[in-house]
């Protein structure tokens, strides 16, 4: 059984909008609702608990309103503590759940195959995995100043895509050893406590939706 949570609780400030991102609206739906209607249309994901910022609980509750198996809860100080309490709120709803997805609703146009990947990559017994495509850009490490500090090898980097997939135990304990610790990815916290994580090849349609340049695309490329 597999439970999915969308950590959707930030305030969206690069993406320049008034209200939170994941409430962004495009082609008339906000991001958050693209976002659970791809988990959902997987086909192998029971429950979806979205976190939402508490200023706007209702607004977010009425946008998800289309879906069953989708419940709201509000979102806490940062990334971190918006997951735990999601994952809270999805054990209660589903407490035989073996599978945790982690999903940006940022990432609204992720193709439903790929939920599917992710999730039979842990159903075989991987204890953490994630999607990833190679980096095309040369990247280069910098010091506070700009300057550059050296250059990693490209051929071992990846750029991570969610949803990242975890043995629900695993992602509990990564969860209980990071207290103090904030993180932008949930694998780093399964990283630091030991447990490999895997990969899968993931797919340019599951962009993060980040900046106005990125909606500008998202819209062009997704249009209905
Ligand atoms: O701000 P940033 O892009 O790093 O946020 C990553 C994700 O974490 C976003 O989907 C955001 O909505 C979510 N988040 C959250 N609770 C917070 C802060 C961010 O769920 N308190």
């Amino acid at each position: 059984m597999t439970v999915a949570l969308v950590p959707a609780a930030g305030r969206g400030e690069r993406l320049g909008s008034a209200g939170p991102k994941a409430m962004v609206f495009l082609h008339g739906l906000p991001l958050v609702a693209h976002a659970v209607r791809g988990l959902l249309a997987a086909g192998c994901v029971r429950h979806v608990v979205v976190a939402a910022p508490s200023s706007h609980q209702a607004e977010m509750i009425a946008a998800l309103s289309a879906f069953d198996r989708v419940s709201v809860v509000p979102g806490g100080a940062d990334r971190t503590a918006s997951v735990r309490l999601a994952l809270h709120a999805a054990l209660e709803h589903v407490p035989d759940a073996r599978i945790v997805l982690v999903h940006d609703a940022a990432r609204a146009f992720t193709p439903p195959a790929l939920v599917r990947s992710v999730t039979e990559a842990v159903a075989a017994g991987a204890p953490a995995v994630i999607p990833v495509l190679p980096v095309t850009d040369t990247v280069k490490r910098v010091d506070g100043a700009g300057v550059v500090l050296d250059t990693p090898d490209r051929t071992h980097l990846r750029a991570v895509q969610t949803p990242q997939g975890f043995d629900v135990d695993v992602l509990r304990r990564a969860y209980e050893a990071a207290s103090g610790t904030v993180a932008t990815d949930d694998a780093g916290l399964v990283e630091r406590i030991g447990v490999p994580v895997h990969t899968v090849p993931g797919d340019v349609a599951a962009m993060k939706i980040t900046t106005p340049f990125d909606l500008a695309v998202a819209e062009a490329v997704f249009a209905p």
